[in-house]
């Protein structure tokens, strides 16, 4: 086989997903190894950073657990990082669970009562835990209690049980879809926001380094600038440039070398994947440039509305490319060019009047 074939053919399968800012196996893998170990580690999140810093300060001068803390933004950003940082710095043991493995009350109250005092329990994803257990953490967060039912009917009874002082890390990439009660339990709420293009150049540099990858200013810039703000992107696009490089050229990642490994994977310039260029596509030349339902775009684009609506659509939405507003996603005039079209008089006028709102969840 030609080399260009071999290339392709071994790495066809990461094609796909290789700017998802979900992890897959291989980025589990790699991902334990690049992982910040503590705050100053932390590249970035200047905010966080400092307001974290001083929940967790502050409680050790006391000498008492955490407040809890909710960490919430899109995925690879930095929760389960942060989740371990915060175990680490108060000296405490993690245990890790999630939201989708805690179906029964009766699943949280066996965790929960396995916990020792100042233990930091991590629940990933809790947005989806299920309501009956939601009832039982509320109590548990706020009176380290919780009540044990035993039996069904009118013999069940219910026994209290004391639970030792513990914090509880959540992460959700959906904050909105956490009920009121539930979200004013967390003492600090992180927001995580994406990253700079700086910020993100570090983190590159800071990767090369402990994979052992030899590059130029250029070559970090470069990968950087296509990450879409994710360090989890930025890590993984490393690695395939590297790939790239070793096999096409000398080991050295330049910014011709990366720019030419990437246009391969098609990240475009600024990061656009597949799927981003795909939900403007579909929004742009089948709904006339929105509005739409993003359940009728996911259906469009062939992908499951949560992965539209969690991985595509905060970059579009953060980088001009698509607003929402009551009645539907809408494409930009940014958009439209992006696509090498010209827009339409009058798109973009909701922009101006006020119309489109990033806060609320339009569905
Ligand atoms: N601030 C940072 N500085 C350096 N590296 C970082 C930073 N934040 C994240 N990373 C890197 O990005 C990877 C992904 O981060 P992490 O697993 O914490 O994301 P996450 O927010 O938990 O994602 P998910 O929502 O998919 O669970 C980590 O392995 C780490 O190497
Ligand atoms: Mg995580």
């Amino acid at each position: 086989m030609h080399e260009d074939d071999l290339l392709a053919a071994e790495t066809a399968h990461l094609k796909e997903h290789v700017t998802a800012a979900d992890a897959g196996a291989d980025d589990r893998a790699v991902e334990a190894a690049l992982r910040p170990r503590t705050l100053d580690e932390v590249i970035g999140q200047t905010r966080v950073r400092e307001q974290l810093g001083l929940v967790l300060e502050a409680a050790r001068q006391r000498g008492r657990t955490s407040d809890h803390v909710l960490l919430s933004g899109p995925p690879g950003l930095g929760k389960t990082t942060l989740a371990m940082i915060i175990s680490a710095e108060m000296g405490a043991p993690l245990r890790i669970t999630s939201g989708p493995a805690i179906t029964h009350a009766g699943d949280l109250a066996s965790i929960l009562s396995g916990l020792n005092e100042g233990d930091v329990l991590f629940v990933d994803e809790i947005h989806r835990m299920s309501r009956p257990a939601e009832e039982m953490l509320y109590l548990a967060m706020e009176d380290f209690r919780v009540d044990v039912v035993i039996g069904k009917g009118p013999g069940a009874t219910s026994i209290p049980l004391e639970l030792p002082p513990f914090t509880l890390v959540g992460a959700t990439t959906r904050a909105g879809l956490l009920p009121g009660p539930l979200r004013d339990r967390f003492g600090f709420t992180a927001h995580l926001e994406f990253y700079e293009a700086d910020e993100l150049e570090l983190i590159v540099r800071r990767s090369a380094g402990l994979l052992d990858v030899a590059f130029t200013d250029g070559g970090a810039a470069e990968i950087a600038s296509r990450s879409r703000g994710t360090p989890r992107i930025a890590n993984r696009l490393l690695r395939r440039v590297r790939d790239f490089s070793q096999v096409r050229a000398d080991g050295v990642v330049t910014h011709e070398i990366a720019s030419q490994a990437l246009d391969l994977y098609e990240v475009d310039p600024l990061g656009l994947d597949r799927l981003d260029r795909g939900v403007l596509d579909a929004l742009v030349r089948r709904f006339g440039g929105g509005p739409v339902g993003i359940s009728t775009l996911a259906v469009a684009v062939g992908e499951e509305r949560e992965t539209v609506e969690e991985v595509a659509e905060p970059f579009l939405v953060r980088n001009g490319f698509l607003a929402r507003t009551p009645r539907g996603r809408v494409a930009t005039p940014a958009a439209w060019r992006h696509l090498g079209l010209t827009p339409p008089a009058g798109v973009g006028a909701y922009l101006v009047d006020g119309s489109a709102d990033d806060t609320l969840d339009f569905s």
